[in-house]
């Protein structure tokens, strides 16, 4: 709200005022909006806010214990921090330009456009990137939305139907489930027969209570599919991530019918 605020009268101010008042104007801000957000007051509704949240995403949970309530508040809050403490908001990283360039890639060219979940897309801009450069609607899921295309809930058990999207895009999500193997399997299960799964994920650094997967190469990530059938299609490995684009192999499942007709015989 106040950041919506402080946008819009960004050209305004930006047009009429001299450089250095700008600099002073934004400093001012940002010392408010810390201010603001570090108060008793604020600390009140912050709480709730997690609390009501974590009540709403545990609502769906794929595990009743007590290790995987905490991991959920834990990275609940965080996420909030996060978006709350950025005076600025989080604006689209190089990441996603890098990772929808790979997907760009592999995606079919139909008319029709692929429809798209981006798991833990934290805000709009991921699926706003993602819906001027490809010919695709887009689903988001995290933790808390901010955005109506933003579905809240828990990238281990989504409330989503069976093989609903052409691409399931994952940048920097997956290093914080809480159960990476169970993750991977909702990927997979999202994804349409011969669907693609994207994923970014950062290796070599620091593991925290929610960042808590370093897969350190291609192989150790692929290994988490385990005997989930899939193709690479692309990989890229840096110092920092891996990237990889899988094309999803999924077995003919029997329908109803065809079980009945099979047992009618
Ligand atoms: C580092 S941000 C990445 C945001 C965006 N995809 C990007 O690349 O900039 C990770 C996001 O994953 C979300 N997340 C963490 N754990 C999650 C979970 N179990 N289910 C769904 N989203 C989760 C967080 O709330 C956060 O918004």
């Amino acid at each position: 709200m106040i950041r919506t605020i402080v946008k819009s009268c960004i050209p305004i101010f930006g047009s009429v005022l001299p450089k250095a008042a700008k600099q002073k104007l934004w400093q001012g801000y940002k010392f408010l909006y810390v201010k603001t957000f570090d108060s008793a007051f604020y600390q009140r509704i912050f709480n709730r806010r997690v609390d009501s949240l974590s009540k709403e995403v545990l609502q769906q949970a794929f595990q009743q214990d007590s290790d995987y309530e905490a991991y959920v508040n834990c990275q609940i809050e965080k996420s909030l921090l996060m978006v709350t403490r950025a005076p600025q908001g989080w604006g689209l990283g190089e990441r996603t330009v890098g990772l929808v360039g790979f997907m760009q890639q592999v995606l079919p060219s139909t008319d029709q456009p692929a429809r798209v979940l981006c798991v833990g897309c934290r805000n709009g801009a991921e699926l706003d990137y993602i819906e001027e450069t490809c010919n695709a609607t887009t689903q988001g899921l995290d933790l808390f939305s901010q955005d109506n295309r933003i579905t809240v809930g828990d990238m281990h058990a989504m409330p989503f139907a069976n093989d609903s999207f052409d691409v399931v895009y994952s940048c920097h999500s997956l290093e914080h489930a809480f159960d990476i193997k169970q993750a991977i399997s909702e990927f997979y299960r999202l994804a349409r027969p011969e669907g693609i799964i994207a994923i970014e994920i950062p290796i070599k650094y620091e593991l925290s209570d929610t960042d808590r997967w370093d897969v350190g190469s291609v192989s150790g990530l692929l290994e988490h599919f385990g005997s989930q059938s899939h193709e690479v299609l692309k990989q890229e490995t840096s110092d920092e991530h891996v990237r990889v684009v899988i094309r999803v192999r999924k077995l003919a499942r029997k329908t109803t019918s065809n079980v009945k007709s099979a047992s009618t015989r």
